[in-house]
């Protein structure tokens, strides 16, 4: 087992890792650390004996990965078991983006429909492991789900801030029936974070959003996994949707220990992809980063609609080293790129499909090479958000269902044409 603790990403100050604490003194974030060379003593074929296994912390996406994520016993670990998602690839996706090979790694699968649970096991863990009573985070939906289920099962009282009456209506149902306590805030997603960081400092709430080091350690797995199921291959890109950073700052930290490990041996590019009414970092990343950006955010992605991305120093930092790219794309944009995805029996939520619709226009801007070995993460599923597939603006499902009389006839009537 590896020595662990928390450093400042700026100042390098050390923390006890069963410290609560969130940021330095300085005010910068913190990271999960290790000694130096700590990956390299890892192998890879530890980690894929361990697919065989039938034994649930083996076979978690998550813990499979153990020696690298958090340093406690595994009967200690919160696990559903998560992570073991699927990679798919469809030549009509690759045809519409312009790339092959293009590969999609969905984190839809995971036991709550998103990513967040990769995160969350490992928070919710260290939540236990520090006699936590109560735990925190605001959300746009997905982080809220997760925490509740997770909450649920390590039988501590859940909170989630959510910006009032902008959640989709899948994520707020599965948050309640999880049973977390939700408060609706009045104000976006970025005031529920203001709020909920204050919240906890003052009423000794312990905070889940990705703020926390530990949830970062857990959204490392992602790269980790898609590495894994491609041979430790490494791609030329990987591309993902962002909105508070948190899982481009954790894909950066999975590069650098997996190049450091010798797990690989040369890094993709991360290509994060932003809405353009939710840019801050891709207007940032336009001007080499000289102003942290901050702004009112407005697009059909709910779950990436965030004007004031907590962890926009570590995700600068997994840009740079890198050498990715932050781009940006249209409602109209992303929604037909989900389109696609979702026609290629495959689906999404909306903000997902950032991944393709970015590549797509990385590609016919010549950043993306045709012949680019790319993977796009897909962050969550396709019910997650049932009200943008059957509602959002120039969709029309009115061809598709149609109500009929439990006759013969009827059926032979709406087929005419169309068998
Ligand atoms: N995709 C989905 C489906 C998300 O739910 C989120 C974030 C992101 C992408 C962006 O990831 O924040 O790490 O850059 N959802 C958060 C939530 C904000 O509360 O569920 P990020």
């Amino acid at each position: 087992m590896t020595a662990e603790w928390l450093e400042c990403i700026a100042c390098h100050a050390q923390f006890a890792s069963t410290e609560v604490r969130y940021t330095c003194d300085c005010g910068a974030l913190l990271s999960l650390e290790r000694p130096a060379g700590f990956a390299a003593k890892l192998a890879t074929r530890t980690f894929d004996a361990r697919l065989a296994s039938r034994d649930d912390v083996d076979r978690s996406g998550v813990w499979r990965f153990r020696e690298a994520v958090l340093d406690v016993p595994t009967s200690a670990i919160v696990s559903h078991p998560e992570g073991a998602t699927r990679l798919y690839r469809r030549p009509s996706l690759s045809a519409y983006a312009g790339v092959e090979p293009l590969a999609f790694k969905h984190e839809g699968e995971n036991p709550t429909g998103s990513f967040k649970d990769r995160g969350m096991t490992v928070a919710v863990t260290q939540a236990v492991r520090l006699g936590e009573r109560a735990v925190a985070c605001a959300s746009t939906g997905n982080t809220s789900s997760s925490l509740a289920a997770y909450a649920a099962q390590a039988g501590t009282r859940a909170i989630v801030f959510v910006p009032a009456g902008k959640i989709s209506l899948g994520k707020l149902a599965q948050t309640l029936a999880y049973g977390a306590l939700c408060l609706n805030v009045r104000g976006d997603f970025d005031a529920a974070m203001r709020l909920v960081n204050k919240a906890c400092a003052k009423l000794d709430i312990y905070l889940l959003n990705s703020i926390n080091p530990f949830r970062i350690e857990g959204q490392k797995t992602i790269v980790w996994e898609l590495l894994q199921d491609r041979g430790w291959r490494a791609p030329d890109w990987i591309a993902l949707p962002a909105g508070n950073l948190g899982n481009t700052s954790a894909f950066g930290k999975a590069l650098r220990e997996a190049l450091e490990g010798g797990w690989i041996d040369r890094v993709p590019r991360i290509a994060a992809i932003q809405a353009s009414g939710a840019n801050p970092f891709s207007r940032g990343f336009a001007e080499d980063f000289r102003t942290r950006h901050r702004m009112k955010a407005e697009t059909i992605a709910s779950a990436i609609r965030i004007g004031d991305p907590v962890s926009w120093d570590k995700a600068r930092a997994a840009i740079a080293e890198t050498h990715g790219v932050v781009g940006e794309v249209t409602d109209a944009e992303l929604l037909e790129a989900k389109r696609a995805i979702d026609e290629a029996g495959i689906g999404c939520e909306p903000a997902s499909a950032c991944s393709l619709a970015g590549v797509r226009k990385l590609r016919a801007a010549g950043t993306i090479r045709p012949s680019d070995d790319v993977v796009c993460v897909l962050t969550g599923h396709v019910l997650k958000d049932p009200d943008v597939v059957l509602h959002a603006p120039g969709i029309d499902r009115s061809s598709q269902t149609i109500e009929i009389d439990p006759t013969v006839a009827a059926v032979e009537a709406a087929l005419a044409n169309r068998l």
